[in-house]
């Protein structure tokens, strides 16, 4: 489904819409009425969109058992590491957004690169049978290394590069554009895991200042809700999102480090681990916050062959 298939959009307010960064009727469903109105329609026609844009994708209430099926369907898809995997009950989750924050170093785009090998797997090796696409905003993306990391694993190496869907975003409304884009073409590719690394550091360069905060937070998080719903729920897929930590010189006692992002990245994600540094190659991973699981630690390593445990 389109957007010209909603109905009072003509070709006009389609390219309004697609002008904003509306789209896909995801966005569209999961737009405010602000947003719209921000866009050029009035507060009636907005409203009457987002309605049929959400019954378009069947966005209301579902029965429980419906609900049921839908959690049968959750894929659990392994780290590498057995205790990393224990640590998160059985592995990272599809139709969930898991964050990992730390220091530099820590290991975070190391564990992307992982999951987007691994996913290739076979089912019986901990892997989905799918595919990966990562949204690099860093530009830390690494071919040497998925081939390093495919090639520990058994995996002919440029069957999973050319399995690997790529984009470097160039800025904040860049990477909304490519989770879009990604929710698009998830199902043609086979994706399983779609990988945003970082999360926020566009958000984070392009929003300075106090005054410009509540704005920065507004549109992050617009788009973990685009990523969830458009890619975690409707495709199946594991979400993966990493966050630079910051300095929090106002707290004495215990780990003067938070998350990037604050409270909207952490009610999003349904898992998010903290990751620090050990000995050598040793990190340590702390389970916070999950809905299901209890908090916990584990050590892992990160080698030649990626991650270990
Ligand atoms: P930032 O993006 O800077 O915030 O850090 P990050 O958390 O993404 O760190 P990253 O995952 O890039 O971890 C980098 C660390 O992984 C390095 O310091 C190395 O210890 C390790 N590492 C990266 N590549 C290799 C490799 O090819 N072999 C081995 N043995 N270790 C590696
Ligand atoms: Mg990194």
């Amino acid at each position: 489904m389109e957007i010209e298939d909603l109905s009072g959009v003509g070709d006009k307010v389609a390219e309004k819409l697609r002008g904003a960064g509306f789209s896909t009727v995801e966005s569209v469903a999961t737009a405010s009425v602000g947003e719209l109105k921000a866009v050029g329609l009035g507060e009636a026609s907005a409203i009457k969109l987002i309605n049929s844009a959400q019954e378009g994708i069947n966005m209301g209430f579902e029965t429980g058992m419906d609900f049921k099926k839908k959690r049968e369907a959750i894929g659990k898809l392994s780290t590498g590491s057995k205790e990393l995997d224990t640590l998160l009950g059985g592995g990272v989750e599809t139709q969930a957004i898991t964050e990992l924050f730390g220091k530099y170093g820590s290991g975070k785009t190391q564990i992307a690169h992982q999951l987007a090998v691994n996913v290739q797997l076979p089912k019986k090796e901990g892997g989905l049978d799918a595919n990966a696409i990562y949204i690099d905003t860093e530009n830390t993306f690494r071919p040497e290394r998925i081939i390093q990391m495919a090639e520990a694993k058994g995996l002919d190496p440029d069957e999973v590069l050319k399995n690997t869907q790529v984009a470097r975003a160039y800025n904040s409304d860049h990477q909304i554009i490519l989770a879009e884009k990604a929710a698009e073409i998830a199902d043609e590719h086979k994706i399983k895991v779609l990988v945003v690394d970082s999360l926020t550091s566009h958000f984070r360069a392009e929003y300075t200042g106090r005054g410009s905060l509540a704005e920065r937070q507004q549109k992050l998080n617009r788009f973990l809700h685009l990523l969830q719903r458009s890619i975690g729920d409707l495709h199946n897929t594991a979400v993966i999102v990493t966050n630079q930590v910051m300095s929090r010189p106002d707290i004495m006692f215990g780990d003067p480090t938070t998350p990037i992002g604050g409270h909207i990245v952490g009610h999003t994600s349904t898992f998010r681990i903290y990751l620090r540094k050990g000995k050598g190659e040793h990190r340590v991973a702390k389970l916070i916050d999950s809905p299901n699981m209890p908090d916990g630690e584990c050590i892992f390593r990160i080698t030649g062959n990626g991650i270990e445990d």
